[in-house]
């Protein structure tokens, strides 16, 4: 049997180079992959899988534009709606740009010539398109007329921290889902399926201090766990040293 993801991070942790590559695929293997998994977003999630159905019955599909603070499951949640939606060769229809470094108007122009082609045995094809909200105002006009005239086959999902950066054109021809601060019980519960999923010793005083330095953001709170928590194993992340405030060894 191959190994799952999370078999294949922690044996990647065993390896003494390359300490922030592990990290990133160990954190990596930590995204929830189903809607129902992602904590603390009910609005967006019962919205996702709303529209999930509608793609199963062929009914439409809104743009979608998911915002809000880093760290809080915009990018997993277009990932896990485009495995309901699209279901096992979800891959092959899901194309992903980043805003960042794909800035300015040529991404418009690639964009416009993929959607040109059709595509047959699914419902859509999804173009996300993360951290939106670095695309020139030049991109995203010439998105917008992607959009208007020729989106087809092709479901936009946008993805943006601050909202005010993306031309109200874009934001009108989008459904809007905001991705908000999680509670303490929601980091509680994405430390102990995180913590399961590892192999990290239970520690509730750890796990407080967590809630308090992750400021509601689940990605934090995997970061610090894993930074901080204690392996069943007796490994170790790194030379974290002790909490900063609390005085707890690690
Ligand atoms: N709501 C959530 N439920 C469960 N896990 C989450 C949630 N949000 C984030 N995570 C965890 O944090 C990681 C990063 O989340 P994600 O990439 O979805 O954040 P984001 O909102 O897209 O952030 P950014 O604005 O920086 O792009 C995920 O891989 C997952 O492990
Ligand atoms: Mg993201």
């Amino acid at each position: 049997m191959s190994p799952t993801p999370i078999q294949q991070a922690r044996s990647a942790r065993s390896h003494p180079t390359g300490i922030a590559h592990t990290r990133a695929r160990t954190l990596e293997a930590l995204r929830p992959t189903l809607l129902s998994e992602i904590v603390g977003q009910p609005q967006a999630v019962d919205a996702l899988m709303a529209l999930t159905e509608n793609a199963h019955h062929a009914r439409p599909v809104p743009h979608l534009l998911l915002h809000g603070i880093p760290g809080v499951g915009k990018t997993t949640a277009a990932y896990a709606f485009a495995r309901a939606a699209l279901g096992p060769g979800w891959r092959d229809h899901f194309i992903e740009f980043n805003g960042s470094s794909d800035r300015g108007i040529e991404t418009a122009r690639v964009i416009g010539r993929i959607v040109g082609n059709g595509v047959d045995d699914v419902p859509f094809r999804i173009i996300l398109l993360d951290e939106a909200d670095s695309l020139t105002s030049d991109a995203q006009d010439a998105l917008r007329r992607i959009m208007e005239q020729r989106s087809g086959w092709n479901l936009f999902i946008l993805s943006c921290n601050e909202i005010d950066k993306i031309i109200p054109a874009l934001q009108s021809r989008c459904l809007l889902l905001e991705f908000r601060a999680v509670d303490n019980a929601e980091i509680h519960s994405v430390l102990y399926r995180s913590a399961t999923l590892l192999g990290i010793e239970r520690d509730e005083k750890l796990w407080r201090w967590i809630q308090v330095n992750a400021n509601g953001r689940p990605r934090d709170a995997n970061n610090l766990l894993v930074t901080f928590g204690k392996y069943r194993d007796g490994t170790v992340e790194s030379d974290s040293g002790p909490l900063p405030g609390v005085g707890v060894e690690v």
